[in-house]
């Protein structure tokens, strides 16, 4: 499983990455204005830091700017992903790109009908949604499953990369399901270590290392 980070912040990014976590960066519109940082500048330094795919998502609509500012995005280094909207022209924005060899990541997936029709499009990365479907009390995890059956089904290569994941467990299952990458929030990366029962743990051995004077250096 590849992990993604969620985020434009680089302090958090290069942390991850230090560890070996980081295969790879998405940003969003939102995420860029979080950082408070020019689009081109920042996604230039997430790129220098980062061997894997860094998302970069296009601002327009329409198919045709979608694909200038795609060509734009692709030149600030040879890891963007150009993300575009599920929207009918975001897959003419996609096959465009992809069919000039640029890696196109397809976001605000809610479906698996938009799914098959991104990797049909040519989609190196298909972005399911789970968070905001459980915002609205849908079941985001049924879809990464459905999605991996289907493109099993039919031999798709588009990679499902499990998006707006809020917890441990969106990561866990989106693992056990077969999700080929997940990304999310760097908090929420390093929330996977917790675990009650090495806390305790590590109590009882800090205690029994003081009680007993035990010394290795
Ligand atoms: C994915 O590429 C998106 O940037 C992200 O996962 C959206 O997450 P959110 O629904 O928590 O905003």
């Amino acid at each position: 499983m590849k992990f993604f980070v969620d985020t434009a912040e680089i302090d958090a990014i290069a942390e991850l990455n230090d560890l070996g976590m980081v295969d790879g960066v998405t940003t969003n519109p939102s995420l860029i204005k979080k950082s408070g940082r020019d689009i081109i500048e920042v996604t230039k330094e997430i790129c220098d830091l980062v061997d894997g795919p860094v998302s970069a998502e296009v601002t327009a609509t329409d198919a045709e700017t979608m694909i200038a500012e795609g060509r734009k995005l692709v030149q600030i280094a040879d890891n963007i992903a150009v993300k575009v909207p599920l929207t009918w022209d975001g897959l003419k924005a996609c096959k465009a790109l992809s069919d000039d060899g640029h890696m196109v990541n397809v976001t605000l997936c809610f479906s698996v009908n938009q799914a098959i029709l991104a990797a049909k499009a040519g989609a190196t990365f298909i972005s399911p949604f789970i968070g905001r479907l459980d915002d609205i009390n849908l079941d985001g995890m049924d879809l990464i499953a459905d999605i991996r059956q289907v493109y099993d089904n039919y031999g798709f290569e588009t990679e499902i990369l499990a998006a707006s994941i809020r917890s441990v467990n969106h990561i866990a299952d989106s693992a056990r399901i077969g999700a080929d990458v997940i990304t999310a929030p760097p908090a929420v990366i390093k929330a996977m270590v917790n675990h009650v029962l090495t806390d305790k743990g590590l109590d009882a051995f800090l205690a029994d290392i003081k009680a007993a004077g035990i010394k290795i250096l």
